[in-house]
């Protein structure tokens, strides 16, 4: 699907060079391609990778995540040339007893190092925070992930602690919305 012919209530939000929308059934090909692109997965090697994995996980977020659908899974365009090229998004996790929510980027690797998951984190945090009204987001990186602890500490996010989460190590970055407002 084109930027172009994107119908407006498909777009979740807009930077300089990203349009963000829901996920539709047709983006199965692309996604797939993301998830399955071995450097892609580096650091979560046990993520979504078949295709049938990919279409039930497309399922689950069509219309946003089934129990916060304001949150959830969304496509990259790139809107220079119109081209799906990541899934990024919003997650709800419960972390030791707290509802946390997510920032999530994945970009495709053709993309990498224009400065596109800089600009997909701080749109993401823009939009929590001015959009949604949340107070704090966080990010849950491998140790070893450097872009991405590079891309969230762009956004504002700060390493906040180590974490076991779903059985691995992770460290845990955060931001809250009053940093956000001091620091402007
Ligand atoms: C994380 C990811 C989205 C970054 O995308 P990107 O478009 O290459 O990132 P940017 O070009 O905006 O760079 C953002 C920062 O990371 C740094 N960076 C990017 N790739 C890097 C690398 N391989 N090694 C070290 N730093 C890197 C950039 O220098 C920049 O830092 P700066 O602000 O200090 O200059 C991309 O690498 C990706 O999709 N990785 C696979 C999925 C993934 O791991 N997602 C995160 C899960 S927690």
């Amino acid at each position: 699907m084109n930027a172009r012919i994107i119908q407006t209530d498909m777009v979740i939000f807009e930077t300089e060079r990203l349009l963000f929308r829901r996920l539709v059934r047709d983006d199965l090909t692309a996604l797939h391609t993301l998830y399955r692109d071995p450097e892609i997965r580096r650091f979560f090697p046990e993520g979504t990778l078949s295709l049938d994995d990919t279409r039930a996980e497309l399922e689950w977020f069509l219309g946003g995540h089934p129990r916060h659908p304001e949150l959830g899974l969304w496509a990259a365009i790139h809107k220079p040339d119109g081209a799906f090229i990541g899934r990024c998004g919003l997650l709800p996790w419960t972390i030791e007893g707290r509802l946390e929510i997510e920032i999530a980027y994945l970009l495709d690797r053709a993309y990498w190092g224009r400065g596109l998951g800089a600009e997909a984190a701080r749109g993401l945090v823009r939009y929590g925070f001015e959009h949604l009204g949340l107070q704090r987001l966080i990010a849950l990186i491998d140790a070893d992930n450097v872009a991405s602890v590079r891309t969230a500490e762009s956004a504002g996010l700060q390493f906040e602690r180590d974490l076991i989460h779903d059985d691995a190590p992770c460290r845990v970055y955060a931001v809250s919305v009053r940093n956000v407002v001091r620091s402007a």
